[in-house]
């Protein structure tokens, strides 16, 4: 049983102040991690995080996006540095709790080709899982063929690695309790993209890195289910259950 867990950059730092991580948070997120690493030790899990208040600022900053790329090795450096910070620290947290946490840095490990496919090869990170290891990724710079170098986000880190490594569940961990509707309550399940586009905004209104239509629709995509939840679930979705939204 392999699953996919992404924790928000706004979960796990707080985003309004640079490079700080939201300790508590952390700590209640590693917690739950460990809990359910030590309850069922055939689960493998991946963690991918997100950038919050490291990698955003910076690539920011030097104006680099997904779709905006440099060839300024400095900013490249910068991004990429914040976010080994924030990695160091999240596997610090996870190691303290016993979780054998290990990093796996996308910058190093993959590339964005000229037609903006994500190239992330899960061999490795496979190997580390069957050497009982749990791989943490994070969202990052990565080279890009013609454009130097561009964000790559943790949802779309997840995508990748969901269907590289034939996950059976996936999660994503936001600061929200699910995909909301126009009055902001939690849509159980979302398995049509048209059933939902209307809240979401549709694909047109999306924004490359972190708008929920553009999430949707990729994690629809794929073949595992999808549960989106907010920090207060999480212990409940590695226990197997599914809090929040059920993207399927
Ligand atoms: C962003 O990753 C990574 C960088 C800016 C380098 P995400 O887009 O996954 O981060 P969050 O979850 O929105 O903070």
């Amino acid at each position: 049983m392999t699953t996919v867990l992404k924790l928000g950059g706004s979960v796990v730092t707080r985003k309004d102040e640079p490079e700080t991580v939201d300790e508590e948070a952390l700590a209640d997120a590693a917690d739950a991690l460990a809990a359910a690493t030590d309850a069922s030790n055939s689960a493998d899990v991946v963690l991918v995080h997100g950038g919050g208040s490291f990698g955003h600022p910076y690539a920011a900053e030097h104006e680099v996006s997904p779709t905006e790329g440099t060839h300024d090795a400095l900013a490249v450096r910068e991004i990429h540095g914040a976010m080994r910070r924030l990695n160091e620290t999240v596997c610090t947290a996870l190691g303290e709790r016993d979780v054998p946490a290990v990093p796996h840095h996308p910058y190093t490990a993959g590339y964005r080709d000229s037609d903006e496919t994500l190239t992330l090869p899960t061999d490795a990170v496979d190997a580390k899982l069957d050497e009982g290891f749990l791989p943490v990724l994070h969202g990052d710079v990565v080279t890009h063929v013609g454009q130097g170098a561009t964000v790559v986000s943790g949802d779309q880190l997840v995508v990748t690695l969901a269907r590289g490594l034939g996950a059976d569940r996936v999660g994503v961990c936001s600061t929200v309790p699910g995909v909301l509707d126009d009055d902001g309550e939690v849509i159980p399940e979302i398995s049509v993209f048209e059933d939902v586009e209307a809240y979401l905004g549709g694909s047109e209104a999306t924004d490359v890195t972190g708008g929920m239509a553009a999430k949707v629709r990729a994690l629809l995509a794929l073949d595992a289910p999808v549960s989106v939840f907010g920090p207060a679930a999480l212990e409940e979705f590695l226990e197997g259950g599914e809090p929040g939204t059920l993207v399927d």
